[in-house]
């Protein structure tokens, strides 16, 4: 101990020479495990980000509009929107009424969303008087998302009772 304390100064000077000596190489060595990590980590990111899109294809199905677009239309909708209430002309009871001609264009245009009118009123600001729906809280946003893509895939709507829907008022009746 002592004469490690003894020596300290010199000890000193051999850690400052060796300082000076080495960075060069020090930097250099820490640059290429950066560059060895960076690389690294874009290869896993890479390969997680195709893994990802791999498994999101392969699960990826057609919107069903049984399971998930009609229940939205069932609770939201079609209160305003059947035989006997049909505002804005629109009646959402079945895939023939809803695509029954009104005199202000068609509601669902297959395919393209953007020019669905059923899609973008749920997108307006809710201040504007054609927001839907036109009560309560708006339809959260990966519910218009569904809609949006179910349009994109071809909006498709089953005849008959799968495809039917009843407003609330008359359901409890029966
Ligand atoms: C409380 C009643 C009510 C509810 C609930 C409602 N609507 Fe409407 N809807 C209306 C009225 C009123 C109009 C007519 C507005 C107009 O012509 O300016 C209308 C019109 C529309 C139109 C036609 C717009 C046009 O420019 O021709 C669409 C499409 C529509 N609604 C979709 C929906 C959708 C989708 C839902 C459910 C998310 C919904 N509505 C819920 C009352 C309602």
């Amino acid at each position: 101990m002592m004469q490690a304390r003894a020596g300290r100064s010199n000890q000193e000077g051999d850690k400052m020479r060796s300082f000076s000596r080495k960075p060069r190489g020090d930097a250099f060595a820490q640059f290429k495990d950066a560059f060895a990590m960076k690389i690294q980590c874009q290869i896993a990111v890479a390969a997680s980000l195709a893994i990802t899109s791999i498994l999101h294809a392969a699960g990826e199905s057609p919107v069903d509009f049984v399971k998930q677009i009609k229940p939205i239309l069932a609770d939201r909708c079609v209160e305003c929107h059947n035989s006997e209430t049909l505002l804005g002309e629109l009646n959402l009871q079945t895939r023939a009424l809803a695509f029954r001609n009104r005199k202000a264009g068609p509601v669902i245009v297959p395919k393209n969303a953007e020019k669905s009118m059923l899609y973008l009123v749920l997108t307006l600001p809710p201040k504007d008087v054609k927001a839907m729906p036109a009560t309560g809280h708006r339809i959260p946003k990966d519910e218009v998302n569904l809609i949006r893509q179910w349009i994109t895939e071809g909006a498709n709507w089953p005849e008959g009772k799968e495809g039917a829907l009843m407003p609330e008022h008359k359901k409890s009746k029966k």
